[in-house]
């Protein structure tokens, strides 16, 4: 059995990165809402839990609580920021607020004590800061083991108990010693030892998936997007030949994408797919539709009626498996407790009530990031894996306006040009997503003597974490330079390309 660290979520937008700092280093964590029960957080069986810091004060009205005390576990604890504020007035100290002198961004600690937590952290070192409160007293049994200009309890301890409280964010890149403080924690006062990696989540999501589904056949649908890939990979190693695969082509993939995917699933891991060609369907029920909800609406749904209508010739399917990923499940956890949307088109929602089918989601807790290291161990091409992300609705949501097979065309020439650019310029892993856009807007210009009146393209590129937030991407003069000539010499229909620097927020990636 692996040794897992449990993360309870109080409502932090940092908690999903003390899951990836505790994994990296490598032990496997799991983040749980607050209003876990007290019982399913014994099941789980950790080995050490970590509090995390919250949007609410704690004494404030609504501020989210566990339904037990968790201090009486004799588990050990690491409280941060509120979590710290959270032992502290549960074990009888008090927090007070410190409006005037709210403390975000860069601090030095001091540290006051050897101690188990900040071992091998040097003194005066960097942290990152980020509240509006701050421990005024200590509960009986703490002591006082760092502390800063500002803020002068950065670090308590009760060794005895086993509880450890920071006010700063060692899970953020800017707290030097983050890392390592987490790894004390795991490791030494927690006795994890160091064994989640790649492979071993392989190993134990193979065992996890042949005891879950038995005899039972799997369908999985795939997009041609890395999560699906990793996902229909992973389970022909678990299951072979009782993993159904479908892919539904509705004609707004990037160039050749269907034949690719097709191709690549033959080629290297001899599984057959089937094909939907849904290219005429879906783009008769797009015709003359210009509001980007209705498309995405009717596109959804026909991805469901087409799957749906072949997946059923496969009456005895139990079981369908679906790429969610941790960041589809839960929005930041906000403190009303778990939310579950799940992007519909992602996923073929709404199927497996009306088929009756189990669901089998093995990367529920994983990042992005964590199932490229997966798909690559499993063999999935690097190229592959590093592909950037593509939107269920696709070139659609792409195309301004009506949609129409020309402008498909077009778009996918235009998109084709502006990747090849990026991967010549060495640039295309350096960014989150590059694609073009296609606008209904018509401009005059001049090529050769004759003059043009012909469309826009828009060429968008982010660099992202998450895709929550991107800022648009500084490519340089001279590949922006070759993309606009290159598209406007060999793509009929567009005679003017402009740059998107528009960064999100305010902007969406997309532009519908
Ligand atoms: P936005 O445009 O909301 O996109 O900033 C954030 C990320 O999500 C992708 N995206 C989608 N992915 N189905 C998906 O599977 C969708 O309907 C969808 N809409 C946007 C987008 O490409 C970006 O990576």
């Amino acid at each position: 059995m692996q040794d897992k660290i449990l993360i309870i979520d109080f409502g932090s937008q940092y908690t999903q990165l003390i899951a990836r700092r505790v994994r990296e280093i490598g032990v496997y964590a799991e983040i749980h809402p607050f209003n876990i029960k007290k019982e399913k957080l014994l099941e789980y069986n950790p080995k050490g839990i970590i509090l995390s810091g919250s949007p609410f004060s704690v004494y404030q009205e609504g501020a989210p609580k566990l339904s037990f005390d968790v201090f009486n576990l004799k588990i050990p604890i690491l409280g941060v920021c509120y979590g710290l504020q959270y032992t502290t007035v549960n074990l009888g100290g008090s927090v007070q607020n410190i409006t005037e002198h709210r403390e975000y961004g860069r601090a030095e600690i001091k540290i006051l004590k050897n101690n188990k937590l900040l071992d091998d952290a040097a003194n005066n070192s960097t942290v990152w800061m980020s509240h509006g409160d701050s421990v005024s007293n200590l509960p009986k049994g703490f002591e006082l083991i760092a502390k800063s200009e500002t803020c002068p309890v950065a670090a308590v301890q009760n060794e005895a108990m086993n509880i450890y409280g920071v006010q700063f964010h060692p899970e953020v890149h800017h707290s030097q010693y983050g890392t390592q403080l987490l790894k004390n924690f795991v490791v030494n006062i927690c006795g994890c030892k160091l064994n989640w990696t790649s492979s071993s989540f392989i190993k134990e999501s193979i065992e996890k998936i042949r005891k879950q589904v038995g005899e039972d056949k799997v369908i999985c649908a795939l997009s041609g997007g890395v999560d699906s890939t990793v996902l229909a990979v992973l389970l022909h190693k678990a299951i072979g030949k009782q993993l159904v695969c479908f892919h539904v082509d509705s004609g707004l993939m990037r160039a050749d994408e269907s034949k690719t995917i097709i191709d690549l699933f033959k080629k290297s891991f001899d599984i057959s797919i089937n094909l939907i060609n849904g290219q005429e369907v879906f783009l008769n029920e797009l015709k003359g539709v210009t509001d980007p909800e209705k498309k995405r609406k009717i596109i959804g749904r026909l991805f469901i009626e087409l799957f749906e209508k072949e997946a059923s010739k496969f009456t005895d399917c139990k079981w369908l498996a679906q790429g969610t990923l941790y960041p589809d499940v839960i929005e930041s956890v906000s403190v009303k407790g778990p939310s579950q949307t799940i992007k519909s088109h992602h996923n073929v929602g709404g199927l497996p009530e009306k088929m009756n089918l189990k669901i089998l989601e093995p990367f529920r807790e994983l990042f992005k990031d964590e199932v490229r290291k997966i798909g690559v161990e499993l063999g999935v091409p690097e190229w592959f894996v590093q592909r950037h992300p593509f939107p269920g609705p696709g070139l659609a949501i792409r195309i301004i306006g009506d949609i129409t097979k020309e402008k498909i065309s077009t778009l996918q020439k235009a998109d084709s040009i502006f990747i090849e650019e990026l991967h010549n310029a060495d640039l295309y892993n350096s960014v989150w997503q590059a694609f073009t856009v296609l606008l209904p807007v018509k401009t005059v210009g001049v090529m050769g003597d004759e003059r043009t009146y012909e469309n826009t393209c828009v060429i968008r590129s982010v660099n992202s974490i998450d895709g929550m937030t991107a800022d648009w991407s500084h490519i340089p003069y001279d590949v922006l330079n070759k993309v606009s000539n290159r598209i406007i010499n060999e793509v009929r229909g567009i005679n003017r390309v402009v740059y998107d620097i528009t960064s999100k927020p305010p902007g969406t990636i997309e532009w519908e």
